[in-house]
């Protein structure tokens, strides 16, 4: 069987970390996920005080930021280090969820990542989800899955998610958060998500989670065949 590179795009909060996952996990792949380095970015500038205005700044923090995902065994996941800490659950807070979607829309931020994204997939065998992982990153992955699912959904997951790691946040605080990160990923000047190009896509609102990963471990062994 060929090794493959697999993007998985789509909305926040739909799952795409999940099917990531499983899939990574069916195959022996690697599995990526490319907004906690968004997130990471994220965190570090908060940590530093620096303002998403000063370009220079960032510039430098890109420079002195080196991610590595690492596996946490008893979780089963990968989780992100970020200069050598363990940055998982810091990156998951509101804080950084309402700035991270600023601070990708910025060039040289993305110009960044993605160098550092390609290099990762260049051996093959990686399943990166994203917003641009298809249209960007790997423009020629052999299987591109664009993930949605209706808003009110998905932020009943994220909800119900946040509220068992034991953050205190309210469900329309979550539905804010996502409707405005939508708005800004789809909308922004540099690599928005878009639905173009060849993506198979899965709406998983009614779907169970058996049921997402059966289609979608169909399109991946007729990928493999071509
Ligand atoms: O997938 P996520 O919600 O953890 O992503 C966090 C933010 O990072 C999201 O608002 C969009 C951005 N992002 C991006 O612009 N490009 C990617 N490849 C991944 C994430």
């Amino acid at each position: 069987m060929k090794r493959i590179n697999i993007a998985i795009d789509g909305y926040s909060s739909c799952g795409k970390g999940t099917l990531a996952k499983y899939i990574a996990q069916q195959l022996g792949y690697v599995f990526i996920d490319s907004g906690a380095m968004y997130r990471g970015l994220t965190l570090k500038l908060i940590e530093s005080n620096i303002d998403i205005s000063d370009l220079p700044a960032i510039e430098s923090a890109c420079k002195d930021a080196f991610f590595e995902f690492k596996l946490n065994q008893t979780k089963d996941s990968f989780e992100l280090y970020l200069n050598g800490r363990n940055v998982e659950s810091s990156i998951r807070n509101l804080k950084v969820s309402n700035l991270v979607s600023e601070v990708a829309a910025i060039s040289l931020v993305r110009k960044h990542l993605v160098r550092v994204q390609q290099t990762i997939g260049k051996s093959k065998g990686v399943v990166m989800d994203g917003r641009d992982i298809g249209t960007v990153v790997f423009p020629d992955a052999d299987l591109k899955i664009f993930m949605t699912a209706k808003t009110t959904v998905r932020a009943k997951r994220r909800f119900n998610e946040l509220n068992k790691a034991g953050m205190e946040v309210t469900l329309a605080d979550v539905l804010a958060n996502l409707k405005k990160r939508d708005y800004i990923d789809s909308n922004r000047e540099d690599s928005p998500l878009q639905l173009q190009g060849d993506y198979k896509v899965l709406d998983n609102s009614n779907l169970t989670i058996e049921q997402q990963n059966s289609m979608a471990m169909e399109w991946v062994q007729e990928s493999m065949q071509h």
